[in-house]
């Protein structure tokens, strides 16, 4: 029986883009057989952001823990491993370093092929540990660095149709957090704190020409600085359960308006939503109510998956793997990766 049956793919993803160390290892791009995330939130928090140096540092430390960690909860050894995949870039040149070189002493210790992995794609990705992809599709993208939509009319072929002109929803997340002096990473507590307000102040909603799709949110991130401020002066108290409700109002609108445009536009067969936003309770919400009468397939991946994790990261790198991507010993980390080629 065993000679007709094909073999499963293992494929083992390393993510340290930012400040999460972790390791993974996914059979077959779809199945989770191990899933470590090591978090340094705690000792960014007293900064107010990713300090860089202190994310190298921590991911030098913990990176051959989890690597550990990940095969025991696998109950595998390397030998079983078929690829190592790990995440070029974009992300801090330092901390994306450590998970590149812990790749390709592990690849070359164990004679293992390697592939490089662009961090958004792994992002796209998580949605196949939830669901298999149906092509075209598209994908909202929304992270402390990113926020763009993503058109791919097959696996592996990223094509970008609107991105952000400045910050990225998750930065503007963090950056009203932190002037309504709540702990970093601010997106979790202004979502909290949405829940619980009212959006009745009026915001801004960025929807630029009528043909893009592209964002933009630092006009919002100005006004809800100056409503505040302008409240101060004059004495009038704001809420900031309603600051952030609003906040959260103008942001999601902008997203789920431009995505259920963009799906009618592409007649796609599936809606992915990715990065660290799609933990938004509020925009998880709005996605599924817009797309009750909408023909495209909407996923959202579980929370765990939403964040950064080396499962992601794992299955984009099984699909490059078949389709024939191999990196080599010179792989460096690349900051500024672009995702339509890498
Ligand atoms: O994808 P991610 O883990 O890291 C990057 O690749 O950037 O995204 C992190 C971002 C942070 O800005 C964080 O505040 C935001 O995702 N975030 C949220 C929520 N959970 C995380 N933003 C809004 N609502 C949330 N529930
Ligand atoms: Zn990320």
């Amino acid at each position: 029986m065993g000679e007709f049956m094909k073999k499963d793919m293992f494929v083992l993803g390393i993510e340290t883009s930012c400040d999460e160390t972790a390791v993974a290892i996914v059979k077959n791009g779809t199945e989770i057989v191990a899933n470590i995330v090591s978090s340094q939130i705690e000792s960014h928090k007293r900064f107010g952001g990713v300090v860089p140096e202190i994310a190298s540092r921590h991911h030098v430390e913990q990176i051959t823990f989890v690597l550990e960690e990940a095969l025991e909860q696998a109950g595998m050894t390397m030998d079983e491993i078929d690829c190592v995949a790990v995440t070029e870039g974009p992300g801090l040149v330092g901390a994306l370093l450590i998970g590149v070189n812990a790749a390709k002493a592990l690849a070359f210790a164990h004679n293992k092929p390697l592939v490089g992995v662009h961090h958004i794609a792994g992002h796209i990705y998580a949605n196949r540990l939830v669901k298999e992809m149906r092509f075209p599709l598209l994908s909202l993208v929304v992270s402390g660095g990113h926020t763009e939509i993503v058109f791919m009319k097959e696996h592996g072929s990223f094509q970008v149709i609107g991105e952000t002109r400045d910050d990225a929803a998750g930065e503007a997340y963090d950056k009203v957090a932190r002037t309504l002096s709540l702990p970093y990473p601010g997106g979790p507590h202004i979502d909290r704190l949405a829940q619980e307000g009212e959006p009745n102040l009026d915001l801004p909603r960025a929807w630029l020409e009528e043909s893009s799709y592209d964002f933009s949110f630092s006009g919002l991130k100005s006004a809800v600085i100056n409503t505040l401020h302008n409240a101060k002066q004059k004495g009038v108290t704001i809420h900031p359960q309603d600051l952030a409700a609003s906040f959260q109002a103008s942001v999601i609108d902008v997203l789920v308006t431009k995505t259920v445009k963009a799906v009618k536009e592409y007649g796609v067969e599936q809606v992915l939503l990715a990065g660290g936003v799609a933990a938004n309770k509020g925009l998880r919400a709005a996605l599924q109510e817009a797309f009750e009468g909408v023909e495209a397939e909407l996923i959202i991946p579980p929370l765990s998956l939403c964040t950064d994790n080396a499962a992601m990261i794992a299955a984009a790198g099984t699909v490059l793997f078949q389709q024939g991507k191999r990196g080599s010993m010179d792989m460096n980390a690349h900051p500024g990766l672009d995702i339509e080629n890498f």
